[in-house]
């Protein structure tokens, strides 16, 4: 089925063979010595468990044709898996700490946007994210860096670990890039508390939740995601292994769809919850038995929750539509 995808961390794409290639490319030495080695390493308690993994392996990237390779791939793979539209978060912070220049980062990943569209067709747009559980002058500091590309990336977001870091922190640099002309996004309800998702909500003005989880625990916010049509993007895997749910048939999506809620499936970091958009579908629409209907409307709302101008969402909607009808 043709779909976006709204909620992927380009750096959440390293496969486990691409990192010890770009390790022996750079020098640099792993805790890791094999696939097996590396894949042993996935067994996570909570975000934070996940976080020290995935700082340490995106550590392999330096140079800007490493970000290149790195988002090619996630960018075929998602094409192989129909998916016709992405909008891919990327973290400025995690390299600038590093030492490695926002042009050479941010090249490679507009580089292979760029050639993913003209070879494959498929269209992508960065979302840049701030990382909450450092300070806002870094932030600020970051969104400076990050003007000279404005007219590449749509949107800012926020993202690393969200407990004890609410979205009301990062209220200054959100009002900045509004006034600059980005759109706003948040992690939110991931792990933290509705509170989070409401302050998302007011406070940094947010057009998409990521996550949303815990959105359920609180029967005055599903209303009112229903009422405005705020979307969510789901991760199901994503919450599985990070135990967000004990199981995938506790995850609440189903039931925040019968509310008139908007949500979307998506992949999150696909190289470490054990698959892409399509294993996210598959394995949800299992867990929670998901009509046909309910799936079609799933991928329908992955091109309306989209940061794509009205006309695209239509034409691609209309595809799923053929598709649909194709399949009889
Ligand atoms: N960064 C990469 N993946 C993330 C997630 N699932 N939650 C918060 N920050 C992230
Ligand atoms: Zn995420």
């Amino acid at each position: 089925m043709p779909k976006a995808e709204l909620h992927v961390h380009v750096e959440g794409t390293l496969e486990p063979e691409m990192m010890l290639k770009l390790a022996k490319r750079n020098s640099i030495g792993l805790k890791y010595n094999s696939v097996e080695e590396i894949e042993a390493a996935y067994n996570f308690s909570d975000l934070q468990d996940f976080l020290d993994v995935y700082y340490e392996g995106l550590k392999v990237l330096i140079r800007e044709e490493d970000f290149y390779d790195l988002t090619m791939a996630y960018l075929e793979k998602a094409h192989s898996q129909n998916v016709l539209h992405t909008e891919v978060f990327f973290d400025p912070q995690a390299h600038l700490r590093r030492g490695i220049e926002f042009k050479t980062f941010f090249d490679g990943i507009w580089g292979a946007m760029k050639d993913a569209e003209k070879k494959l067709g498929i269209t992508a747009k960065p979302i840049m994210c701030f990382l909450r559980d450092l300070d806002e002058g870094s932030a600020i500091k970051t969104f400076k860096e990050a003007l000279v590309h404005k007219k590449e990336i749509i949107a800012v977001g926020l993202d690393s670990a969200e407990l004890g870091n609410p979205p009301s922190k990062f209220q200054e640099v959100f009002a900045d890039a509004i006034k600059e002309g980005f759109l706003t996004v948040a992690h939110a309800g991931e792990e933290g508390p509705p509170s989070y998702i409401w302050e998302a909500i007011r406070l940094l003005h947010v057009s998409r939740i990521d996550h949303g989880v815990h959105a359920v625990d609180d029967p005055e916010l599903v209303e009112y995601l229903a009422r405005t049509q705020i979307p969510l993007t789901m991760c199901p895997l994503s919450n599985l292994k990070l135990k967000v749910v004990e199981s995938l048939k506790d995850h609440p999506l189903k039931t925040l769809m019968d509310y008139g809620v908007v949500v979307t499936v998506n992949s999150d970091d696909p190289a470490y919850f054990g698959g892409y958009v399509n294993e996210n579908y598959l394995a949800i629409s299992k867990a929670l038995e998901l009509t046909k209907g309910e799936i079609i409307q799933l991928a329908k709302n992955s091109f309306n929750a989209s940061f794509m101008p009205p006309q695209e969402k239509e034409n691609f909607v209309s595809k799923i539509d053929e598709y649909v009808k194709s399949k009889g």
